[in-house]
């Protein structure tokens, strides 16, 4: 059954006014009729290219439908637009679809996954059952347990230096999504631009749209290592620009942030009064790198920073849903306020289990880590050997092969790929301008696994190559 979107500013009482179908959009000429039958109501329109359709609310199974009575063998699944424009137009992710044609197939071997594959560690495990066993399961206050917050303030002393007032400074989210949400709705003003370098992570621009902010992304290049480039963030900046974000180690292309760039980026903000938020959630996982935390790079600069992190990929704890802010007292108390009226305070299992891992945690980061970089190595070799030129990635756990394989482009390669030789990858322009023409691999899986991997991208590209 085909999916099809009706878009009209829909309501019970209002018409539609186009229909989205087959992928494309029929303006609604007329509406030639409207009903209502039990359990049913509906409206028979025809478009502007002389189709007739009936668009029907079936009330039991919740959904509209659309029914195509020109031609008559057409029927889809309408969902009318009673959403905001908003969120309307909010691009569904990328990442999303690839994952639902593997989850269609047998034996795929996914490099698609953004998660580790570790389960969290035992003692962190075992900290999150304690604490519900001693009856742990009330809301904690609205900034999260205040031992929690100066762990995570103990660990950002011991690793970078920097200082937090972990009673103002600090504040535990449901991860950094919503760290992410947090900073962008208490920051921008209707129109307020981020300047976004791309690729990155996939939420950034969504997060910042439905903030009612204006996301301006800017590529950054495999010719200067995927580093921020100074002069096009100087050159996107306008009168309505707020924040620049940065986000390293960076997903997808495993890039780290080299200081003395990072200071030019600093410079900038200082120079045009602009704010910085800086996505670290990767700063654990670097490989024969020391991570450049933001703010640690001078007071001035923390000053105008909010610090993302989390514990999702250093610890393996993604569906324990942990991550803090930090930042000047004005910032997160106005952070604060949002997550106090939607999200009231990060689950108090997931608190009591991060506590443990950050206290506890380093040694499992350390195995990890070191792991992690054992398949590093053996998928960028395999990868540049089979002519897929490869960056070296320094941190978080994703390689970035250039497709080179006659003229397919990202999207084409991995859709094929997956097909033919169920190896699932993500395409880079999932990822934001600069991602095309790349496709994300993820090395959060076994190494036996990458091996067979390889071999089958090997089969793949002499076949097309
Ligand atoms: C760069 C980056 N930031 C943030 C997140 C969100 O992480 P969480 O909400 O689990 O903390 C992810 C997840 O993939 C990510 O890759």
């Amino acid at each position: 059954m085909e999916r099809v979107e009706c878009h009209s500013g829909f309501t019970y009482a209002e018409r539609p006014k186009a229909l989205l179908w087959e992928g494309r959009r029929l303006e609604v000429e007329a509406v030639l009729n409207d009903w209502r039958s039990p359990g049913k109501r509906g409206f028979r329109v025809r478009t502007q290219d002389g189709f007739l359709f009936d668009v029907v609310y079936d009330e039991v199974q919740d959904e509209w439908q659309i029914h195509l009575l020109s031609g008559g063998s057409m029927q889809g699944i309408v969902t009318v637009n009673r959403l905001s424009k908003r969120v309307a137009e909010l691009k569904p992710s990328g990442i999303r679809k690839f994952f639902d044609i593997a989850a269609t197939m047998k034996d795929v071997i996914s490099l698609g996954i953004g998660e580790p594959d570790f389960t969290t560690p035992r003692p962190i495990l075992e900290a999150g059952i304690r604490s519900l066993q001693a009856g742990e399961t009330h809301y904690t206050s609205n900034a999260g347990k205040l031992e929690v917050r100066q762990a995570v303030a103990d660990n950002l002393k011991r690793l970078y230096g920097v200082s937090y007032d972990p009673v103002n400074e600090i504040i535990l989210t449901v991860g950094v999504s919503e760290a992410l949400y947090l900073a962008f709705t208490a920051l921008l003003d209707p129109g307020d631009e981020v300047i976004i370098p791309t690729p990155c992570f996939v939420s950034y621009q969504a997060e910042v749209i439905l903030a009612g902010g204006v996301p301006v992304e800017i590529p950054s290049r495999l010719e200067d290592n995927f580093q921020l480039d100074p002069d096009r963030i100087r050159a996107a900046i306008t009168p309505r620009t707020k924040v620049i974000f940065v986000g390293y180690p960076n997903n997808p292309t495993g890039a780290v942030a080299e200081r003395d760039v990072l200071l030019e980026v600093a410079k900038i903000a200082e120079e045009h009064n602009l704010l910085l938020v800086s996505d670290e959630i990767y700063d654990r996982l670097v490989y024969d790198f020391q991570h450049v935390c933001v703010p640690s790079l001078g007071e001035s600069i923390k000053e105008r920073t909010v610090l993302l992190g989390g514990l999702s990929k250093s610890y393996a704890m993604t569906g324990w849903r942990i991550g803090y802010a930090c930042g000047p007292a004005d910032l997160i108390k106005g952070m604060n306020r949002v997550h106090q009226y939607t999200i009231m305070c990060a689950p108090t299992t997931a608190q009591d289990a991060a506590l443990e891992a950050l206290r506890n945690g380093e040694p499992y980061v350390q195995e990890m880590v070191a792991e992690y970089d054992r398949r590093r190595r053996l998928i960028v070799s395999g990868l540049n050997r089979l002519g897929l030129t490869t960056f070296e990635p320094r941190g978080a756990f994703y390689a970035f092969p250039k497709i080179t394989v006659r003229d397919m482009d990202d999207e084409t390669f991995a859709e094929k790929l997956l097909r033919e030789e169920r190896v699932a990858v993500v395409p880079g322009n999932a990822f934001g301008a600069g991602g095309e023409g790349f496709v994300r691999c993820s090395y959060a899986t076994s190494y036996e696994k990458i091996e067979e991997a390889l071999y089958r991208i090997e089969r793949f590209v002499q076949r097309y190559g």
